[in-house]
């Protein structure tokens, strides 16, 4: 069972509703429980294995038992869903990105396809270039369609990913030594193929992802090589033309704060919108350092929405060196709650997705970005999620 899977397994603990009190040494939660998860006065509820809680006398409170190799901070107690508490401060959604593997896991599906804790999904991999046309012409929509299929089966909206970046590009594209005119007809094609093939099921799209370096230049790569900013152009007047409902993302990472890279990306809205090319928002994607947030996240969002595009937080974790201590855990938790309120208290901030599988194989020596631990306990970062809707 991969770590992702298992961490959803876990919280299958805690995902019941209190209905009643459960009696000293009673029951009060685990996988299947149905019943009570609140208990008697003079004990608590605490996790014996995830499929029995049990009511103890005299412990603190927790829906979760401790983590031996985490730290001693406190759990959180609440038992408000992410997406719930995300739509009753009037975002569409809070979501999370998965993947194909972890679908055989029946536990895990169980809690992605909960929609009080998750409104929206996005696939991690499976509708990227390299899943879609491995070969020129050949376009392969299996894994995306089990995913965009989940979604609709959960009533969950569902965030395209992507028309057109620089990584996970097949070499029959990159190594294709084609000309303008052929590769601008390649990229139109393929936009225009993926988003029709999913007409009608995508809330918003990330049409082109990472298009700038971190010093705000255009990044390098054998579109913009090619074709010139332009190819940007292109891949969002193919997606709209597909799609009409969606809304089309430029999505990007180190724009979360002012700086010359979210000023490159405020420009191109500026100069996209000025020349007619389709754009409905900006995709912050938020992989982000304990302790090391950019300043000024809200007046951030507020220019992008103040150039008339909506605002999301597409992929966000907040990762830590090695081992997490109580420290690292709390200021965790007040990242994850900056980062989530800068959100709420921006009317045109729509959602907050979350996305965190890829770093540990990706940072050595860093992890426990998630807001559950690697034992599969709810962090205090959750706490800062919930908080931060509030
Ligand atoms: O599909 C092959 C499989 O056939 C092979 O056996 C296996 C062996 O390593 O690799 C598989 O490909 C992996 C792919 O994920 C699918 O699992 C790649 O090695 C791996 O590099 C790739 O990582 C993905 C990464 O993008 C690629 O850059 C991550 O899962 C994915 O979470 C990550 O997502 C990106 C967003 O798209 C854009 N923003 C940054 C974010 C994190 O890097």
């Amino acid at each position: 069972m991969s770590r992702l899977s298992v961490l959803f397994a876990s919280l299958l603990v805690f995902v019941t509703k209190a209905t009643a009190q459960s009696p000293v040494w009673g029951q009060c939660g685990g996988i299947g429980w149905t019943g009570a998860t609140s208990c008697a006065s003079g004990s608590a509820c605490q996790v014996v294995n995830p499929y029995y809680s049990q009511c103890i006398p005299g412990a603190a409170g927790s829906t979760a038992a401790p983590s031996p190799t985490t730290s001693s901070a406190p759990a959180p107690t609440t038992s408000a869903k992410s997406n719930t508490v995300a739509k009753a401060a009037g975002k569409l959604y809070f979501g999370s990105a998965t993947d194909n593997p972890e679908l055989t896991d029946t536990a895990y599906v169980s809690i992605l396809s909960d929609s009080g804790f998750f409104g929206q999904i996005t696939p991690g991999n499976s509708m990227k270039w390299d899943a879609t046309e491995p070969s020129r012409g050949t376009f392969t929509f299996t894994n995306g369609d089990t995913i965009a299929n989940l979604a609709k089966k959960n009533g969950q909206l569902l965030r395209g990913h992507n028309c057109v970046w620089y990584n996970q590009l097949p070499s029959w594209v990159s190594s294709g030594n084609f000309d303008n005119a052929t590769l601008s007809s390649i990229l139109q094609t393929h936009c225009s193929t993926v988003v029709g093939h999913y007409k009608g099921q995508i809330y918003s799209w990330d049409v082109v992802n990472e298009p700038f370096n971190d010093d705000g230049t255009l990044r390098s790569f054998v579109f913009s090589n090619t074709i010139g900013e332009s190819y940007i152009d292109i891949a969002l007047n193919a997606a709209r033309a597909a799609d009409p409902n969606a809304k089309l993302y430029i999505n990007d990472y180190n724009i979360e704060g002012p700086g010359a890279k979210s000023t490159s990306m405020q420009n191109l809205v500026k100069s996209l919108k000025a020349r007619g090319t389709p754009l409905d928002g900006i995709g912050l994607q938020g992989h982000f350092i304990v302790g090391e947030l950019p300043s000024n996240l809200q007046e951030n969002l507020e220019a992008f929405t103040a150039l008339g595009v909506e605002v999301a937080y597409t992929e966000l974790d907040i990762r830590m060196t090695l081992p997490s201590t109580a420290a690292l855990l709390a200021q965790q938790e007040k990242d994850y709650q900056t980062v989530v309120t800068a959100c709420n208290n921006v009317e045109k901030c729509v959602g907050v997705t979350i996305w965190y599988s890829w770093v540990p194989s990706t940072f050595s020596g860093q992890g426990a970005a998630c807001p559950w631990d690697q034992n599969l306990v709810e962090k205090p970062a959750y706490s800062g999620i919930i908080a931060g809707f509030q």
